[in-house]
């Protein structure tokens, strides 16, 4: 339906037995391809490309009054607030939650960080490093426990700092209740912080009404998962969160006096944006944004949501295949987990690759421990994978999909997945070479 906003949508690719196919793209959720949109915005930005709140020349300042004022269209995107937010682009989410975890730590000292078997590793480790963490669990189908959240913000009795939470998970695609679970972490006394690298380019976040005890204190995401490469993350904070100390990482544009003794910060967000700034990278985060918001972030989800329907409806007929879902498309994003009985991940994905022109992930999409609460591995076994990193390692195969995303498509990789499972003996003869870790 969309399938014309997106650069190569219609690529062709060779197949190991040199027969050429379209290819599939079902591999949204690490990386989107970039909009036409986007890429047009960059060549005709590019003769006004020049330096950003560094120069006097006319280019410099075309260049920088796009720069910040791209800031304004990010909070005007997630509903945040101009007088009270700052915007903070750096290169990507981890980057963001790396720069939270640490500029927190002042404000956090003593407290606990309350985060979930559900995150991807970027919203674990950087907590993990510099505060007491605990995990909010997840219920027998993959979702957030609610009731464990509150049973832990209960007995920690005013000591949690902050709830750090998915909107969307990575590996299942289930949607997290950000809004109830602001609510609690208010209740409670902490605050949240929402990681919605997986969500934004696929169901509309708001952050809400700072008054609201539903809004969301710490918002980050990444350009190259909503159609825009060029290596751009975006934290949305509290200004006062950036007020006192300064950035993990400093240098250029970070000051407004420096001498051999003595230093003054500027103010944020430019005091925690260290060198110069990604210009392009901005200029196709807001050519993408604007595209969004063209189109409808509710339309993208409607359509989205039908195609994850039927996907799973398609995959559920096929023998052997084991999916991890709930089949509850309201409350989750247009990603799919699965695996096929008989068959290791890795190999799986690589026939897919191999003979359908399928591009996929498989692994535990930089998720291991929610990977081994769904598979309830025990302690003693993944002690084992930890000290045998060679050894066959759990994990699923993945599709996600994009706007662009078509029923088609989903039609040959289901005719595909079901000549493999109808021919397990042959594929496992094939590819019995294949290193499976
Ligand atoms: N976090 C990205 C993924 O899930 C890279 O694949």
């Amino acid at each position: 339906m969309y399938r014309d906003l997106v650069v190569g949508s219609d690529s062709i690719v060779t197949l190991q037995n040199g027969n050429m196919v379209h290819y599939i793209n079902f591999d949204n959720a690490a990386t989107t391809p970039p909009f036409k949109s986007v890429i047009q915005e960059i060549v005709d930005f590019a003769p006004y490309y020049s330096s950003v709140h560094r120069g006097t020349g006319y280019k410099s300042i075309i260049s920088s009054e796009t720069y910040d004022a791209a800031r304004c269209l990010v909070l005007d995107f997630v509903n945040g607030k101009k007088d009270y937010h700052t915007v903070i682009f750096l290169n990507n989410i981890t980057d963001c939650i790396n720069k939270l975890s640490f500029r927190l730590q002042d404000t956090l000292r003593n407290k606990i960080i309350l985060t979930t078997y559900m995150e991807h590793h970027s919203n674990m480790l950087p907590w993990r490093n510099k505060y007491q963490v605990d995990y909010v669990n997840i219920d027998s189908v993959g979702r957030l426990d609610i009731d464990d959240l509150e049973m832990k913000l209960r007995e920690y009795n005013g000591r949690v700092g902050l709830v750090c939470v998915t909107a969307a998970s990575n590996v299942t695609g289930y949607i997290n209740p950000i809004h109830e679970i602001a609510r609690l972490a208010h209740k409670y006394g902490a605050k949240i912080f929402v990681d919605a690298a997986q969500a934004v380019a696929h169901i509309p976040i708001d952050m809400k009404e700072v008054e609201s005890p539903e809004h969301i204190d710490f918002l980050g995401f990444s350009a190259h998962k909503m159609y825009a490469p060029f290596g751009i993350g975006v934290l949305v904070a509290p200004k006062n969160t950036f007020i006192e100390g300064c950035s993990e990482c400093v240098g250029g544009g970070t000051v407004k006096f420096v001498s051999d003794n003595d230093v003054i910060w500027a103010d944020p967000p430019e005091k925690e944006e260290a060198g110069t700034p990604n210009l392009m990278g901005v200029v196709a985060l807001t050519a993408s944004i604007r595209t969004l918001q063209s189109i409808g972030i509710e339309n993208i989800k409607e359509y989205e949501k039908n195609l994850t329907s039927y996907a799973l409806s398609q995959l559920s007929k096929i023998p052997n295949l084991i999916i991890y879902d709930d089949f509850n498309v309201d409350r989750k994003v247009s990603i799919i987990s699965f695996n096929m009985r008989g068959i290791h991940h890795t190999m799986l994905a690589q026939i897919l690759g191999n003979e359908g022109g399928i591009a996929v992930r498989n692994g535990c999409f930089c998720a291991q421990p929610y990977i081994q609460k769904i598979f309830k591995i025990k302690k003693e076994d993944i002690h084992r994978f930890r000290n045998c990193p060679k050894s066959r390692q759990p994990g699923m195969v993945r599709i996600s999909f994009g706007l662009y995303n078509d029923y088609n498509e989903i039609d040959l990789l289901v005719y595909l997945l079901k000549k493999i499972s109808d021919n397990i003996n042959y594929y496992l003869e094939k590819y019995r070479n294949l290193p499976l870790e």
